[in-house]
């Protein structure tokens, strides 16, 4: 399975802060045997943030596009508008299923607004900024991830049994 990241951040594109959320995702990601096949940090810039999405879901560079950031309140936070724009199907449960858990270390975890969804054969999820939430929440939705692609690849079948 390929993971691109994403970073969402005016700081970190601007080089004014070090991007640590992009670079633990990949740790996290590659322990347990995912391929990371691209780290990009943008601008909170949805034009751009939808662009670098399409074009890796469209030229199938990766089956599962994590990015984290912009889900706040402000402004510029855009990473869940974006996300829509480009979906084709929402997924909105990994979401949902990311604020009910993050509640025990923070309620305010109910203020991120990550959005989920599928665009052709790569399934997007944002996460959180910070490279705290980010473990938080990657952890608890990793082991649950991989069926969902196993599913989208055509790799696994009716699972209506289980
Ligand atoms: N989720 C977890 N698990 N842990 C956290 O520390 N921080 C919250 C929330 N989700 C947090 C979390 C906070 S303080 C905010 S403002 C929102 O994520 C949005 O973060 P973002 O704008 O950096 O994406």
């Amino acid at each position: 399975m390929r993971v691109a990241i994403l970073t969402s951040s005016d700081s970190g594109y601007a080089g004014e802060r070090e991007d640590l959320s992009g670079p633990a995702i990949a740790e996290m990601v590659g322990a347990e045997g995912y391929e990371v096949v691209s780290q990009t940090i943008l601008p909170d810039d949805q034009a751009l943030l939808e662009q670098e999405m399409i074009r890796i879901c469209d030229d199938g560079l990766a089956d599962l596009l994590l990015t984290t950031g912009g889900t706040g309140f402000s402004p510029r936070d855009v990473m869940p508008e974006a996300t829509a724009a480009v979906s084709q199907r929402m997924v909105p449960g990994i979401p949902e299923a990311m604020r009910a858990y993050s509640m025990q270390f923070t309620k305010r975890s109910m203020l991120s607004r990550a959005a989920s969804g599928i665009r052709n054969r790569t399934l997007i999820v944002n996460l959180p900024g910070s490279p705290k939430a980010v473990r938080e929440c990657l952890e608890y939705i990793l082991p649950e991830l991989r069926h969902g692609l196993e599913i989208l690849l055509g790799q696994a079948g009716d699972c209506a049994r289980h």
